[in-house]
């Protein structure tokens, strides 16, 4: 019976609302700084005085990208070159990524330290190489975004963005500052190149909203521009793009995994049911607010299996407390050419200045219309592990197989490729492509892939970006 009314009401669910932002309230939202750096810099790090693991030519930038004229804010980033570039003018011979962590409001450098960069933080504190880091191949930038998460300091409160609009240009304009600006790393180190090789955005969880947003600024970009940037594909893992299709399925996903009991999915179905309403009012809060609940549920009746992987219990990972004291270390800061004086958080909670910000926006479907808008412009390559509740495989099939887009038929009559590792052939996942949309389902992975299955991931990854690097 329950199910029958979620689906009722989901099938009433056509075309996009909007929704009204209220004015959000910044007064001492962030702490009191002192001298923050006047605008985009970049550093050239040395990298074995960083860590004695790393290799004597690898190449490490670091610092701050302006996302406004004439303000100071600035999201930060670390950039590690291909190990196989020896010197800066190899690094334009390899293709570069992007990665962005989600939220809103976690830093990125979660992927760099936790996921898939170089050295990996341990729960002990101190730092394992990573075979399977990304930048193994190509170069990969680490970008803490928006302002007011991470490493991304604002000048002012309200220059923190709360709409995806405000975020795409503001990305824009901080990889041109990377790009053109002369305190940017291409012009400081002279790699002219590193503008026409090609680009990718990868991304997870909220970022699955940034990275479409981001793409299409781009895109948007590139039609008028004489220096384009020659974006050649986006990635988005477990990602939040619809939260509507993310939520709709977590009782369900919960009970047919023998997690919850009859009851408990129809109680949970009833909250969700209602917060889908609410959504489809344009009360943005109220849906936040079931989609909280049905999670505390979930964790109450299931004795608290782990939302990012649930056949993990309680924390899963220890290191992240470990990844913001390091990047508190003024040693580590000064050798990254980062400021000391704006304190890092590895993430910024639901009170946090960038969710407040974005509070309106959280629980929004309008990057689905992005997503419809760029697909015909861009591959796009959808990850899913199979493990994770909280951006679930079922809610990502959902919205994927609603989608408006010229393929979308031969998507649907697709069946999936099997998916083994190149080395022992062990079964991984399952693939499937139609046009520019690609989607891979990785086993026993939750919601960081990269950490759960780095060798699958690094695959994965490897076989996108080849396919589409020329
Ligand atoms: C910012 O620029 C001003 C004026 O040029 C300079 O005095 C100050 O030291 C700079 N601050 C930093 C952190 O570089
Ligand atoms: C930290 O933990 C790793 C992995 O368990 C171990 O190999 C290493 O020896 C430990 N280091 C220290 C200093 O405890």
């Amino acid at each position: 019976m329950w199910n029958i009314i979620l689906f009722a009401t989901i099938t009433i669910v056509n075309g996009y609302l909007s929704f009204k932002e209220d004015p959000y309230d910044y007064t001492n939202v962030f702490p009191s700084i002192g001298e923050l750096p006047n605008g985009t810099k970049c550093t050239k790090v040395d990298a074995q005085k960083l860590n004695p693991l790393f290799d004597q030519n690898q190449i490490i930038f670091s610092g701050y990208l302006s996302v406004i004229e004439n303000s100071k804010s600035c999201l930060g980033f670390i950039f590690y070159g291909s190990e196989k570039a020896t010197q800066v003018e190899d690094l334009s011979k390899y293709p570069t990524l992007i990665w962005l962590n989600g939220g809103p409001g976690s830093s990125s450098q979660l992927g760099n330290f936790m996921e898939l960069g170089p050295l990996i933080m341990q729960e002990n504190g101190t730092f394992r190489k990573n075979i399977y880091a990304w930048n193994k191949e190509y170069n990969v930038i680490f970008v803490d975004q928006p302002i007011g998460a991470g490493l991304a300091y604002p000048e002012k409160q309200s220059d923190v963005p709360t709409n995806q609009k405000q975020i795409g240009q503001q990305f824009l304009f901080a990889l041109q500052q990377f790009l053109q600006s002369p305190e940017g790393c291409v012009k400081k180190n002279a790699i002219p190149g590193l503008q026409k090789s090609t680009w990718f955005i990868f991304g997870e969880s909220y970022a699955g909203k940034y990275v479409p947003t981001i793409a299409k600024a781009i895109l948007d970009y590139n039609m008028n521009a004489v220096d384009q940037i020659p974006l050649k594909g986006i990635g988005i893992g477990d990602p939040f793009t619809d939260p509507y299709s993310v939520i709709a399925e977590y009782a369900s996903y919960s009970f047919n995994l023998g997690l919850i009991d009859v009851q408990e999915r129809a109680q949970i179905d009833s909250i969700l049911v209602y917060g889908l309403n609410e959504l489809n009012k344009g009360n943005s809060l109220n849906a936040r607010a079931a989609f909280d609940k049905s999670l505390d549920l979930i964790g109450q009746y299931d004795g608290g299996m782990n939302v990012y992987n649930v056949l993990q219990y309680g924390s899963y990972n220890n290191a992240k407390i470990n990844i913001q004291n390091y990047l508190r270390e003024p040693l580590i800061l000064n050798q990254l050419g980062l400021s000391a004086d704006w304190v890092y958080k590895i993430s910024n909670g639901a009170d946090g200045p960038v969710q407040k910000a974005l509070s309106y926006d959280f629980m929004l479907r309008d990057v689905v219309q992005t997503v419809e808008e760029i697909l015909p412009k861009i591959p796009m390559f959808v990850f899913s592990g199979q493990n994770d509740l909280i951006c679930s495989t079922p809610g990502t099939l959902r919205w994927l197989y609603n989608l408006k887009y010229s393929k979308i038929d031969e998507y649907k009559k697709k069946d999936f490729e099997i998916v083994k590792l190149l080395d022992t052939e062990k079964i991984v996942g399952y693939y499937k492509q139609a046009g520019n949309l690609e989607l891979q389902l990785v086993n026993n992975a939750g919601h960081m892939i990269p950490t759960d299955q780095p060798q699958a991931a690094l695959e994965m990854i490897m076989t996108f970006v080849n396919k589409h690097k020329n």
